[in-house]
């Protein structure tokens, strides 16, 4: 069990600069998941936490205490791999048992000839072997231990090289995509499989992954990355529902946010093409502005939201994505180039193609940010200036029917 602390974590190849200045503290149990595009210095970071690439500057501490002169295995830290870096020529035995036997046997006793006689080493190895086996009992992969990992499906192969790690009893587990090889359905499986074993070890989780939905299902915490630096850190909920920047609400959520670009208008609200927001923002008259939308605040008028005041903007169903139990639609936004928004609706609910409707979301549901891409923070709605009313076909049974 550890907490780790990363003060001033600061990575240069040569003259490129690859992570500035990161400051990270995980608690002791947490599951904390480094997400982002391809580049932006995730799995470096986790290297340098295993001791396997040194930091240019900063620190890192495990439980208050430095570790950065300590080499990989006495870090107290294990990693698991993308590639599983499995040892092809040895059994599944063999390669679980293996940190083990490194740490625990001498050299001659791991020597051919010599380990045949030492008494000690037989009784090493009784240990190690019961060790193993509880190990892979728990990841369901006791059956597999004769077989060498090209006898193993990918799935399979993933849980000896979990196992692997875990027969060391680490304070860290430092995991590094440990799912992208996988096919999809496998993944799904092994996420909540990851995450049972995340609660029953209680041991602290740092997961590396480009993919938002792990980051989203599996983590207490979120650290979203870009360019190497930490851009937003905290639960998946609070990255989904205040990004703080463009990037992580562009990154985070399936579909993407919808983007509308705006402008601060005369009376404080955001004019957006073929509607305005009634929303304070605080910022001057003209100022330009993106509004972000997340595809289930916006519902196309024939379905009826419970919405005091929406705003409603003019569209044309483009394109339908049939998911079962949800439809995601595109619309074309009316009287502008090329703008559109997507909706997800929950059932088979028809809006049909190419005829006319009202985008309806409310100005609450608004994300704003700058023209720096930063989030604003809104003090309230507009309300002495309510958004002007389309005439459109009444709404059966909603508000404003
Ligand atoms: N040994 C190295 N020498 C020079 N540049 C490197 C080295 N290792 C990584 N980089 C660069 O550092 C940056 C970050 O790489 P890193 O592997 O940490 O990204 P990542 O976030 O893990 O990306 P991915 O999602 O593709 O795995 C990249 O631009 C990469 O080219
Ligand atoms: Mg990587």
């Amino acid at each position: 069990m550890a907490q780790l602390d990363l003060r001033g974590i600061s990575k240069s190849f040569g003259d490129t600069a690859v992570l500035r200045d990161i400051d990270l503290s995980i608690a002791d149990g947490e599951f904390l998941t480094l997400v982002g595009p391809s580049g932006c210095g995730k799995s470096t970071l986790i290297r340098i936490i295993a001791g396997l690439e040194p930091q240019t500057a900063g620190s890192i501490a495990v439980d208050g205490a430095p570790i950065d002169h300590l080499r990989p295995h006495e870090r107290r830290v294990a990693m698991v791999f993308q590639s599983y870096a499995l040892y092809p020529h040895m059994t599944v035995f063999q390669n679980l048992a293996l940190p083990l036997t490194m740490a625990r046997l001498t050299m001659a006793e791991r020597l051919p000839l010599l380990r045949l006689l030492s008494p000690r080493r037989r009784r090493i190895m009784a240990g190690i072997g019961q060790e193993v086996g509880a190990v892979a009992e728990q990841l369901q992969i006791d059956r597999l231990l004769d077989r060498r990992p090209a006898q193993l499906s990918g799935g399979q192969r993933q849980r000896v090289a979990l196992g692997r790690a875990m027969v060391r009893h680490p304070a860290v587990f430092l995991m590094d995509e440990p799912l992208s090889n996988l096919d999809a359905k496998l993944r799904v499986h092994m996420r909540s499989e990851l995450a049972d074993l995340h609660a029953r070890l209680r041991a602290t989780f740092v997961y590396v992954t480009h993919d938002q939905v792990e980051a989203m299902t599996m983590s207490d915490r979120v650290a979203m990355m870009h360019g190497g630096r930490i851009i937003q850190l905290g639960t998946p909920a609070q990255l989904y529902d205040r990004p703080a920047n463009l990037t992580v609400a562009q990154f985070i959520g399936s579909p993407t946010i919808n983007l509308i670009k705006g402008r601060i208008g005369r009376d404080d609200a955001i004019e957006i093409p073929g509607g305005r927001i009634g929303l304070a923002t605080g910022l001057p008259p003209g100022a330009e502005v993106t509004v972000g939308l997340r595809p289930e605040a916006v519902v196309p008028a024939p379905l009826v939201p419970a919405f005091q005041d929406p705003v409603r903007l003019p569209a044309r169903l483009h394109r339908r994505e049939n998911l079962g139990p949800e439809q995601i639609l595109h619309f074309d936004l009316m009287g502008t180039e090329k703008a559109g928004l997507t909706c997800r609706v929950m059932g088979s609910e028809t809006v049909v193609a190419d005829e006319p409707v009202d985008l309806l979301f409310e100005a609450s549901a608004c994300h704003v940010f700058d023209s720096a891409g930063e989030r604003v923070d809104l003090p309230a709605p507009v309300t002495s200036s309510p958004p002007p009313v389309r005439p459109v076909a009444p709404l059966a049974g909603g508000p404003g029917a």
